[in-house]
Formats: C-alpha cells, structure tokens, sequence
C-alpha cells in the first residue's frame, strides 16, 4: 500500500487531496498545525499528525512519527494581498518561511530516505499568479516563483536517485479558506496612495465569474503527479489555471 503525507490538511486543496487518495486505498499520513481527526473520513489506513512547517523541530517529529513514505505534497501555504509599502519586513519573511522554506525544509527531511530508496515523489503546491502576475501580490508571487524555481532544478539534481519533482499550479479557488485566512493577517489596511485603486482592484475581482480553480481540480493534478511517471513537472490545476498555462 503507498502512502502520502501533506502539508496543511485541515482545509482547502490540502483537505480534499487526503480524502482523494483515501477514498483510493493510500495510506494517508494528513498534517496540520492543530491536528483534528473529524475533518476527514474514520480510516484505519488515515494518521492525523502534528506539523508546522516553520518550526524544525515539528518537521523532525512528524517525519520521524510518519514512518516510510512514498509521495510527500507540499500544500502548507499563506496568501497576503497587499502593495508592497503596506507589507512590513516581518510579514514577507512569514510568507517566505511558511511558503517558501517551508517546502525546502520538508523536502529535504524527506529526501534522505528517498535517494536511499531510489524511489518517491515530491509534489510542491504553487500557484498560477506565478503564469500571469497580478497587481498587489508582489511578496506572495514572489515567494511561489522562487517555489517554481527550487522545484524545477531540484528535478534535475534528483533525476539520478530516480526521486520525481512536481509542481502543481491551481489557479483562483474562492471555497478553501484561503482568503479567509489571509484577510485575518491584512488587518492593518492598505497605504492611504494605494486605498481606492486597491478597493476597485478588490471590487473587480468581487465581480468577476470567470472560471475558477475547484479542490477536486488540485486533488486530482496532484493524484497524477503521483502516479504518471510520464506527466510533466508543471501541471495547472483549474479551468483558469489551464487557460493561462495555455496562453504562455
Ligand atoms: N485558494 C487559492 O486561491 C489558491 C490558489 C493558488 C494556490 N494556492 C495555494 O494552495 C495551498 C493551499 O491553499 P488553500 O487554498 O487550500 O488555503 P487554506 O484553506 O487556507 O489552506 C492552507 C493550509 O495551510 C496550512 N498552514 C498555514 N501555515 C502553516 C504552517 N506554518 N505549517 C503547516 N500548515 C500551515 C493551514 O493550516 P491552519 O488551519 O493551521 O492555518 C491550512 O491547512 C497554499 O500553498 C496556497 O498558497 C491557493
């Protein structure tokens, strides 16, 4: 039976990820930072685990805990909106920890066993805003292009151990908690000279219905990553994501 761990279980693409390879006979080792049982099916073959991807401690024991593991999906993620003169040092440093070096870090404490083993999967949850930039996500996009940047070099440099890195690319998905989740951290408002193009860039995007990026979409891009040896390193989740990865 194979088995996956993934970062940021308890809502969102992570959530939905674990019930996928659940409902498909996996062993799913679903972290998160305050673990809860009762978001996911009752399973003998599920293990809710402990993990924040910015403390190196909590990464040495939930891998540790997890046991041999075949597929690791990097989906621990934080969004921020904001120009960058209304973002403090400190909060791109955050997003850089938990977006950026959280994947490095998970990566590597994996890495050991699956160069041993000459086998596994890496799968690192991107974004498309990193196939067409938007305006007031600068630090965010930034800290996701330097996730495509890692992710397709380090395919390269593991090739050899026949370890297999993937990136997966949603695209805009308005029923996880991600805005939600990054709105709780925007409370400080934005720099009065950006406030009424900031509010008509949020009010367009309000209206907007276009096609958008369900769970089930990444849940599925991931699925292939997995398992299809042959696919390629970038794969968009979502309708809007495929668009635009046409486009370029
Ligand atoms: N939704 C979108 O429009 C969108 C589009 C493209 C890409 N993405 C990316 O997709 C990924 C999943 O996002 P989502 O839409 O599913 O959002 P979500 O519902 O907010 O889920 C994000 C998950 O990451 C977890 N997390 C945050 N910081 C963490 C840390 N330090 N350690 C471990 N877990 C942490 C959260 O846990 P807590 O409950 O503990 O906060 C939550 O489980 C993220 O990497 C995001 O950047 C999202």
């Amino acid at each position: 039976m194979k088995s996956i761990l993934i970062t940021g279980c308890s809502s969102g693409f992570g959530l939905e990820t674990a019930r996928y390879f659940l409902e498909r006979d996996w062993k799913v080792i679903a972290t998160m930072r305050t673990p809860r049982e009762d978001v996911l099916p009752r399973s003998d073959r599920l293990r809710v685990l402990a993990l924040d991807v910015t403390d190196p401690e909590s990464i040495r024991r939930a891998v540790e805990a997890a046991g041999p593991i075949d597929v690791l999906v990097n989906n621990a993620g934080i969004g921020w909106l904001n120009a960058l003169e209304g973002t403090s040092m400190d909060t791109a440093r955050g997003i850089f920890e938990t977006n950026t070096i959280g994947t490095m870090a998970m990566t590597q404490a994996v890495l050991p066993k699956f160069r041993q083993r000459k086998d596994g999967v890496v799968v690192n949850i991107s974004s498309s805003v990193t196939l067409k930039p938007l305006t007031l996500l600068s630090v965010y996009t930034a800290s996701k292009a330097a996730v495509n940047a890692f992710t397709e070099s380090l395919a390269l440099e593991l090739q050899p151990f026949n370890v297999r890195v993937r990136l997966v690319l949603p695209g805009r998905a308005p029923e996880t908690r991600f805005g939600e989740n990054a709105r709780s951290r925007m409370k400080s408002g934005f720099p009065e000279a950006y406030a009424g193009f900031a509010q008509s860039i949020l009010a367009g995007w309000q209206t907007e219905t276009s096609a958008v990026t369900r769970s089930l979409d990444v849940a599925e891009a991931v699925w292939r990553a997995a398992n299809d040896p042959s696919c390629p390193v970038r794969i968009a989740a979502g309708a809007d994501a495929e668009a635009l990865a046409a486009a370029g």
